[in-house]
């Protein structure tokens, strides 16, 4: 007797689902370097889940001593343990870094130069989804996807540079969204968000926020050109991760949902390829300054090459943090105000 002709139909949806999402994973791309990272030391922020915690992972089994930038002490120390159940290899050093604090910022790259004299990879990582509804603000009043996810970035970067400075081979990857095509800076708004109105489908405050990215991505490139440091922007798709806990999606629209995240959604396996890449292919040696995507590099979306606005958010995130990139003595890498 053969199988009822409903199951039959929904073997053959859901085979056909699972072929349908095995030729699109085929172009997400893998990192295919072998490169060993023993004896390098990253930070990356944001390390106790998702991608973060995922580039962690990959780094120490490469022999990489990784800081763990954390804001929760106790949920960097539980990715810890998970990590080590997994791999031996490499060093995992957990430390605070609240990025909505400036001074948390301030202090976690005193501790760091304290106990660091070399910096290979600093992987800005760490980010926020909150509605726009919610009004959240950083501690020093800032917009929080703006404070979050570029300012705190922006500072850390600026603060860590000398350690960047003193490593032969030291790359910035910056983890921005390809959402940044749908981003706007308006600088007289961008900082404090009074100008936000929630978007139907987009949260526009984290659109600008990976948008800021990218533009700091760009300029940071440009100053740091023949320094040594390289920079690569990178988006890592679609991922199953925590970033969307505080989506206000009504449990109706998250199983409607379901399919199309089973069609277009990576695990953090596959999503944290494009990061990977960018920190340890050596066939990106000699780039910097680009952006990536499915491990491979892609043209800037028009509203990445707005000058103006370049140069705009770095003069603001210079005035906002007092941190300033001194390129022309990068022996003395930054200094405050
Ligand atoms: N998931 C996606 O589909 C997707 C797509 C494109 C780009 N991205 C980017 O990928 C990056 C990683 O996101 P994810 O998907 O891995 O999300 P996730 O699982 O939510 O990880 C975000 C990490 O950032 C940390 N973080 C948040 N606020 C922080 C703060 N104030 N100080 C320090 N750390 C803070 C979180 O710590 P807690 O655990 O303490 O909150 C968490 O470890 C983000 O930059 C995101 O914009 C993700």
């Amino acid at each position: 007797m053969g199988l009822p002709s409903y199951l039959c139909a929904a073997g053959a949806v859901a085979v056909g689902l699972y072929l349908v999402r095995r030729l699109r994973a085929r172009h997400w791309g893998r990192c295919t370097s072998q490169r060993s990272m023993a004896g390098k030391v990253v930070v990356v922020t944001g390390a106790n889940s998702g991608l973060g915690c995922e580039t962690t992972l990959r780094l120490a089994e490469r022999g990489a001593a990784v800081v763990m930038a954390c804001r929760d002490l106790d949920k960097a120390r539980a990715a810890q343990e998970q990590i080590r159940r997994r791999t031996e290899r490499g060093q995992l050093i957990p430390m605070h870094l609240d990025l909505a604090d400036l001074n948390s910022v301030k202090e976690f790259a005193r501790a760091f130069k304290e106990q660091f004299s070399r910096l290979d990879v600093l992987m800005n990582n760490a980010g926020v989804v909150y509605p726009v509804e919610a009004h959240q603000r950083t501690a020093q009043g800032y917009e929080i996807h703006f404070g979050v996810n570029h300012l705190a970035h922006y500072m850390l970067t600026g603060l860590l540079l000398d350690r960047l400075q003193a490593s032969s081979t030291a790359r910035v990857v910056v983890v921005t969204s390809s959402l940044y095509k749908k981003g706007r800076v308006d600088l007289a708004h961008i900082a404090n968000g009074e100008d936000l109105k929630p978007g139907r489908r987009l949260n526009p405050a984290y659109a600008n926020s990976k948008l800021c990215n990218v533009l700091f991505g760009r300029q940071l490139a440009r100053l740091l050109e023949g320094s040594g440091v390289r920079v690569y922007s990178c988006c890592p798709g679609w991922v199953y991760s925590g970033l969307f806990r505080h989506s206000s999606l009504s449990w109706v629209a998250r199983v409607a949902a379901l399919p199309v995240a089973f069609l277009f959604m990576r695990t953090v396996a596959e999503g944290v390829q494009t990061q990977l890449n960018c920190a340890v292919s050596e066939q990106l040696e000699l780039e910097s300054g680009h952006i990536y995507a499915n491990c491979k590099r892609e043209e800037y979306a028009p509203v990445a090459l707005d000058e103006p606005a370049v140069q705009g958010l770095w003069d603001l995130s210079a005035q906002l943090t007092g941190v300033r990139f001194h390129v022309t003595e990068l022996e003395r890498a930054q200094s405050e105000e």
